[in-house]
């Protein structure tokens, strides 16, 4: 069976009552139900502050609860920020780092990005390192240089043990919240240049997800590509009937 990794970046909506509500109507879903249990991995990322409420409805139920972002150290002088043991006290199995949000607004670095992914891993969290280019790098033809370039200086800086652990989300920027998804060829093309890179630094077995306008229409063209692993979902995750369409889509190929 070919299994697949569904999550859901809530960015920054759904306060903690909506959270509470929300994943509980995730949960009426069958699709969502049905995922949670077989091999797939389905999770949704709240703000910092609807995480704990998320988690006590999710609990016990297999529909996992990840974080958008943590710090790379563990406590400390950090003002408005959280770190990855914190998370992990709140049940967070999961954390989205260096989303290309978090690279514009929050300047983060690879090095940054790379810090941040060895904390989670300390505490137990699965990190999902974003990767990709914009809509200029794009148009000069630079995407592979580009992406190959964010994904040598991460895993240097982690080191391959580490990189084993990682899930890696080739999100184009020009993609994200526009509704112009990547095309399934435009994304396979970029998920086996990633697999490669990967690879040369002994991620073996890393799961690409695509991330960048999917939804329940176009998963299941995206998810039939080999190296399309699933997908990091922000607008249609926030649509109970969307996510599940989604969650089905993994459903129905895992089982092909
Ligand atoms: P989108 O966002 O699905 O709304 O394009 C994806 C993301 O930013 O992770």
């Amino acid at each position: 069976m070919r299994t697949y990794i569904i999550a859901g970046n809530w960015k920054m909506n759904l306060g903690p009552t909506s959270a509470r509500e929300f994943a509980a109507s995730l949960l009426e879903q069958d699709a969502v139900r049905a995922a949670l249990s077989t091999e797939h991995s389905v999770l949704v990322c709240p703000p910092f502050v609807s995480i704990q409420s998320a988690a006590e409805v999710c609990s016990g139920s297999g529909l996992h609860v990840g974080a958008q972002d943590c710090h790379a150290e563990p406590k400390g002088a950090y003002t408005g920020d959280v770190s990855a043991t914190m998370l992990s006290e709140l049940g967070c199995t999961w954390v989205i780092v260096g989303h290309s949000e978090r690279r514009r607004d929050h300047h983060e670095t690879n090095d940054v990005i790379g810090k941040k992914a060895l904390a989670a891993l300390k505490c137990g969290i699965r990190p999902i390192i974003c990767v990709g280019e914009s809509l200029e790098d794009r148009q000069r033809d630079a995407t592979q240089q580009v992406v190959t370039e964010q994904l040598e200086q991460i895993a240097r800086s982690i080191g391959a043990d580490a990189l084993q652990k990682c899930v890696i989300a080739y999100e184009p920027i020009w993609a994200i919240g526009t509704g112009l998804a990547a095309s399934p060829e435009q994304a396979q093309e970029v998920h086996s240049w990633i697999r490669q890179t990967l690879s040369a630094h002994g991620g073996t077995s890393v799961p690409i997800l695509y991330g960048g306008s999917v939804t329940d229409a176009n998963a299941p063209d995206l998810f039939q590509q080999p190296d399309i692993d699933g997908a990091l979902i922000g607008g249609a995750s926030l649509n109970a009937t969307s996510f599940a369409g989604i969650v089905q889509a993994a459903l129905t190929l895992g089982a092909a």
